[in-house]
């Protein structure tokens, strides 16, 4: 077998633990996934009611456009039909935007730390990772911006920041698209953006009007729910929407997960919720962080990167025997670990595990 060079050493992607797989492991009754920024209150109940409805067309291949979908997306988010693209998460639309623009060769431009698939699919194309130290655990736009040469086709901007759940400010940001050349990609991945509740966040849709070369990426796996229904979206001009669409496979959206999205973004109502409690669940979890001693990013996600000043993948390994998973091992942030708010209960007892597991590793020394 000849495969590609460059895939022989990536990285398999190494997913947050199923707490089904845990269960089995440690023999435990109760656990606590706190470990891929799910919405731990699940999704709004007209979901269920569209994917029972659904059913009855399970053998029939579903829309490979989502006209409907992206309609009524597009009216919600006051945006042309030809300004969007769905993928099987926004992951996929990660990976076909560097399947469209990605030469071996070609420059992209990243954050060090940052979202892990920009990296992986631009190595799939072959294309050379030039990474940027974050700054506070900030993208640091003006080092990103002079690292953009002739040969850069792509910056990914991840905003909030995973894993730090940092924000660039509206001046940095606009300031930086102002300067880039106007023939670089500029991918605003905003993932965790229905969390900010930060009044200085800017919001990369209402950017698209004034430049061209900027796509931004949400997805319906966050605060809408749906996770495992793998659905997200690229919203950019029509022609980069259109070369884009020419690498993806002609069904790449399932009709539950389309179904799924229509009634996910008809109950505004549910987001707001959510976008509630998580804003309740982040003060819970600082302050209780600040009552520890611990230091954390100060985070504008559903997630919080907190420094637990002992090596992240040992606290993982002992908060996994009590029966909460969360999620270590980035390269930057050894003495970190990600923990996902969850409800005020399962914030409560990630808080116990924690001090417990911290305690004893102190008492050990
Ligand atoms: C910043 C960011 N972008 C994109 C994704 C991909 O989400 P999905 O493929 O489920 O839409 C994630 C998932 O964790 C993420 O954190």
């Amino acid at each position: 077998m000849l495969p590609k060079s460059r895939i022989v050493n990536l990285p398999v992607y190494q997913p947050g633990k199923p707490a089904e797989e845990v269960k089995k492991e440690l023999g435990l009754e109760e656990v606590i996934k706190l470990a891929s920024n799910e919405n731990p209150y699940g999704c709004s109940p007209r979901v269920r009611e569209a994917i029972e409805a659904e059913f009855t067309n399970i053998t029939q291949y579903p829309d490979g456009s989502s006209a409907e979908l992206t309609g009524e997306l597009a009216a919600f988010l006051g945006v042309k039909q030809e300004q969007i693209i769905f993928g099987c998460g926004s992951d996929e639309v990660i990976a076909l935007i560097c399947r469209a623009f990605l030469l071996p060769g070609d420059e992209t431009v990243m954050a060090d730390q940052t979202f892990s698939v920009y990296n992986t699919n631009s190595q799939i194309e072959g294309a050379v990772i030039v990474e940027v130290p974050l700054k506070d655990g900030t993208h640091d736009l003006d080092a990103m911006l002079a690292k953009v040469s002739e040969k850069t086709k792509i910056v990914w901007i991840c905003n909030p920041n995973n894993p730090t759940g940092t924000i660039v400010s509206d001046d940095a940001l606009t300031s930086f698209l102002d300067r880039i050349p106007s023939h670089v990609l500029v991918v605003l991945d905003e993932a965790y953006a229905e969390y900010v509740t930060d009044s200085s966040y800017t919001d990369g849709i209402s950017l698209l009007g004034k430049y061209s070369n900027v796509i931004v990426l949400r997805t319906f796996s966050k605060i809408y729910g749906l996770a495992s229904l793998r659905i997200g979206f690229g919203v950019g001009q029509p022609e980069v929407i259109q070369l884009i669409n020419r690498v993806r496979e002609p069904f790449n959206t399932s009709r539950f997960g389309q179904a799924a999205a229509k009634a996910a973004i008809a109950d505004q109502a549910f987001v707001k919720e959510c976008r509630d409690n998580n804003y309740r669940g982040l003060q819970y979890l600082s302050a209780e962080f600040d009552r520890l001693g611990l230091a954390y990013f100060p985070t504008h996600g559903n997630f919080i990167l907190v420094q637990v000043k002992e090596p992240g993948a040992e606290v993982f390994q002992d908060l996994m025997k009590l029966g909460i998973i969360i999620r270590a091992g980035f390269n930057k942030y050894p003495d970190y670990i990600r923990v996902t708010v969850g409800t005020p209960e399962q914030n409560a007892k990630f808080i116990a595990a924690l001090e417990q597991v911290l305690s004893k590793r102190k008492a050990q020394v």
